[in-house]
C-alpha cells in the first residue's frame, strides 16, 4: 500500500477538477487530482464553448487563460429565430458592456492539462476503483488503484470533482441527500465539422420541425445542433441527412449560405435537468456535473461548474490563510442558490426553444401548450424587457462572496479594538 498525504483531494480531472487544483496551487493548497480517464480521452469529449466573464477571469486567475485571450472570440451577442424570423439580442447593450467569449471546453481542458504538467503537479490519470472514506469523521482519505498498485491518500478535503456518474456524490448516505430530475424527450445531435460558421454569432432556432443551434469553435470550426427523439441512434444519422435536416430548421438566408463538409464528431446527448442537495458531507464538496446537470440550451453547464469552483476556492483560501474552519458551511448555500437559477433559466430556455409535448393522455388542450410558448418568445423577443431578462441570464448572474464567519469577526473586531 502506497500511502499519500495532501491538503484536498481531488477526484475527477475535467475542467471543475482541473480548474480548482490549480486556483489552489496558486495559493500554495497542496492538491492531488484522481482522474479514472486517460488524459488522452477527457481530450477527446467535445462538449459546450461559451465562457462567461466569470470563467474568465478564473482561468485568468489561474494564470492559464494566454491561449483563450489570443484565440477565443468575443460575442457580443446572438441570435434567436422563431419560425424563420430572426432577432439579435445584444448582449452588450443590454447588460451594460457584458459579453461572452466563445472557446471550446476541450481547449480549456487542454490548457489546465499542460499547465498542471508543466508545474509537476501530482495527477493520477486512470486512477481505478476510487473510494471515499471517513468523510464525515476526522480522517477523510481516499483510496484508489494505479498502475496495478494500491493507494490511501490522506487529505483535509475532498472536491468531488467527478462528474454525474461519479463516486463522490455517493457517497453522501442517501438518507441526506436529495435529488431533483427531469428528463426531457429529446436529445441533441451534434455535429463537428471544419467549415466556417454561417454566421459570427450564435443562432437559436426555434422551428416546427424541432430546435437547432449554430455554433462554431473559431473562423475555421463549427458545431452545429439540432434535436432528435430519444429513441435515435448516431447511426441513423448520415451526414447529408444531418445537413438537410440543419438546414429546413435554419432561418433561410442562414440554410442558403450554410457551408457543409464531412462531420468530424458526431454524438447525441440527452437532455436532463438535474440538482443534487446538500452540496457538501462533512469534509466532502460536490462540484460541477457531479452535483448539478442543466440541458444545454443557453450553455450554463461548464460555466455552473465554474460558479461552484470560484466558492469552494474562496472557502478554502479562508481555511488556509486565515484559519476559518467554520465558512466551509456556506459551500452548500451559497452554490446551490445560483445552480437553481441557472437550472430555471436552462429549463425556460429549453421550453421556449423545443416542441417539447407537455399534454397528458386524456388532455384536449390541442396545439395550445406550443401556442403559448410561441407566444411567449415572440413576446419576449419583441420586448426590450424581454431582451434584457434573456442577456443577463445569458452572460452570467454574479458570483457570491463567501462571508467570513462569526468568530473570525470578532478576532478582526478584536484586533481593531487593541
Ligand atoms: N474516479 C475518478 N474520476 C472520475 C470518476 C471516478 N470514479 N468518475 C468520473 N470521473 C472523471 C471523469 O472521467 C471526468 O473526466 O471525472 C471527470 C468529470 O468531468 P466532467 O464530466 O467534465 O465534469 P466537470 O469537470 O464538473 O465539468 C463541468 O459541465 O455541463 C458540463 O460540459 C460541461 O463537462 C462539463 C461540465
Ligand atoms: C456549443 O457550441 O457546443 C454550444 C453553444 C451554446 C449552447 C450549447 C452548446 O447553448
Amino acid at each position: 500500500m502506497n500511502k499519500l498525504t495532501t491538503q484536498v483531494a481531488i477526484i475527477g480531472g475535467g475542467p471543475s477538477g482541473m480548474l480548482l487544483g490549480q486556483l489552489l496551487h496558486k495559493r500554495g493548497i497542496a492538491n492531488v487530482v484522481l482522474e479514472r480517464a486517460s488524459a488522452e480521452h477527457v481530450l477527446k469529449r467535445i462538449r459546450a464553448g461559451i465562457l462567461e466573464t466569470g470563467f474568465a477571469e478564473l482561468m485568468r486567475e489561474a494564470g492559464v487563460a494566454a491561449r483563450m485571450e489570443a484565440e477565443g472570440l468575443v460575442h457580443d451577442g446572438f441570435a434567436i429565430s422563431c419560425n424563420g424570423a430572426t432577432t439579435r439580442i445584444d448582449l452588450k447593450t443590454l447588460t451594460r458592456g457584458r459579453t461572452v467569449l466563445c472557446y471550446g471546453q476541450t481547449e480549456i481542458s487542454k490548457d489546465l492539462m499542460d499547465a498542471r504538467e508543466a508545474a509537476g503537479l501530482p495527477t493520477y490519470y486512470e486512477a481505478a476503483n476510487v473510494a471515499l472514506h471517513d468523510v464525515q469523521g476526522k480522517q477523510p482519505h481516499v483510496t484508489f488503484e494505479h498502475r496495478g498498485e494500491q493507494y490511501t491518500l490522506k487529505c483535509d478535503y475532498i472536491a468531488g470533482c467527478d462528474g454525474y456518474h461519479g463516486v463522490s456524490r455517493q457517497s453522501i448516505p442517501a438518507s441526506v441527500r436529495t435529488e431533483h430530475e427531469r428528463i426531457y424527450p429529446v436529445g441533441w445531435l451534434g455535429v463537428l465539422s471544419d467549415t466556417p460558421p454561417v454566421s459570427d454569432e450564435l443562432i437559436y432556432c426555434r422551428s416546427a420541425r424541432g430546435f437547432a443551434l449554430a455554433s462554431m469553435r473559431s473562423h475555421v470550426r463549427s458545431r452545429y445542433y439540432i434535436d432528435v427523439p430519444l429513441s435515435h441512434t448516431v447511426d441513423q444519422w448520415s451526414d447529408a441527412a444531418f445537413w438537410d435536416e440543419l438546414k429546413l430548421r435554419l432561418p433561410r438566408e442562414a440554410a442558403r449560405t450554410l457551408v457543409t463538409g464531412p462531420s468530424i464528431e458526431k454524438s447525441i446527448a440527452p437532455l436532463r435537468s438535474f440538482v443534487c442537495e446538500p452540496m457538501q458531507y462533512g469534509h466532502l464538496f460536490l462540484v460541477g456535473d457531479a452535483a448539478h446537470i442543466v440541458p444545454p440550451t443557453g450553455a450554463k453547464g461548464l460555466n455552473l461548474a465554474a460558479s461552484d469552483v470560484a466558492t469552494l476556492y474562496q472557502i478554502l483560501q479562508r481555511v488556509y490563510r486565515d484559519g476559518d474552519l467554520a465558512c466551509i458551511s456556506q459551500y452548500s448555500e451559497i452554490a446551490l442558490r445560483r445552480v437553481w437559477h441557472a437550472e430555471r433559466f436552462s429549463w425556460w430556455m429549453t421550453r421556449l426553444l423545443h416542441n417539447l409535448d407537455e399534454r397528458g393522455p386524456n388532455d384536449r388542450s390541442g396545439d395550445s401548450g406550443r401556442r403559448f410558448v410561441e407566444s411567449e418568445l415572440t413576446y419576449l423577443l419583441e420586448s426590450k424587457a424581454g431582451q434584457t431578462l434573456l442577456a443577463e441570464q445569458y452572460v452570467g448572474l454574479p458570483y457570491e462572496s463567501v462571508r467570513a464567519s462569526q468568530p473570525m469577526l470578532r478576532e478582526t473586531e478584536k484586533a481593531k479594538l487593541a
